[in-house]
């Protein structure tokens, strides 16, 4: 499903280039979970910011469904990110005055959910993550840090995106809530065939996902 070939990226900083990502070369297959490991600085988030065309290679080429991603116009790039990708992030971004509900809804407004149906859609989704009646009805300040990621996981989900990328997005939880939330990555991609890609640091997790790439400066040191 994704076939990543001879990808760089340098960045031009007033203190001189930076190689952010240097020749890394990969495949995914559809609905495999793969972990992205490496230290701080090694690439990671630039890698992900790629895959999900938030931003352009210096060279080489990302091919999603054999659609080199570079070759995409802006608009058409808008509508890839809306329609096969979902995001997790480490911080969640939920929106923080709107309740759990109110921000899958609106993901679903932005994915094309007719109006009438947006209400009991976001509902499903957020049961499905393991939200009740009452969570799903409270604003991200007022849910743990494990129920925001899930709400943000709901969200990520929300128009059945073929890819989901997530970036470390258990950081900010204690390592038994971080292995639930992975746990719930995996069972969607067993269920719903759903490629996925997360940065992690926690070594046991990297251990469980079907494929593990390690970064070092920019470059993948090991495929397993
Ligand atoms: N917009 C940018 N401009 C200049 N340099 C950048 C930019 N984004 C990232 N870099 C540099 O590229 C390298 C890789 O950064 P990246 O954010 O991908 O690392 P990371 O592996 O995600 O690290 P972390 O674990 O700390 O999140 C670093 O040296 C970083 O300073
Ligand atoms: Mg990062």
């Amino acid at each position: 499903m994704l076939a990543v070939k001879n990808l760089t990226k340098t960045f031009n900083t007033p203190g001189g280039d930076v190689m952010a990502l240097r020749d890394i070369n990969f495949a995914v297959d559809r609905g495999q979970f793969v972990s992205i490991i490496g230290k701080s600085g090694s690439g990671k988030s630039t890698l992900l910011s790629m895959l999900g065309a938030l931003d352009t290679p210096t060279s080489g080429s990302l091919e999603v469904d054999g659609v080199d991603l570079a070759k995409l116009s802006s608009r058409q790039q808008t509508s890839y990110r809306a329609k096969t990708i979902g995001f997790v992030f480490q911080q969640y971004n939920l929106i923080p005055n709107l309740s759990a509900l109110e921000n899958v809804m609106l993901a679903l407004e932005f994915g094309g959910t007719k109006p009438a149906s947006r209400r009991d859609e976001a509902t499903r989704l957020l049961k499905q993550v393991g939200l009740d009646e009452q969570e799903i009805q409270r604003k991200p300040t007022r849910l743990s840090g494990g129920q925001q990621q899930r709400v943000a996981i709901a969200r990520a989900i929300a128009n059945s995106p073929a890819l989901i990328l997530a970036d470390e997005p258990t950081g900010n939880l204690d390592s038994e809530t971080g292995q639930k939330i992975f746990d719930l990555l995996h069972k969607l991609s067993r269920s719903k065939n759903t490629t996925i890609i997360a940065v992690t640091h926690d070594l046991d997790i990297a251990g469980k996902t079907d494929k593990t790439f390690m970064l070092k400066d920019g470059k993948i040191t090991t495929k397993q």
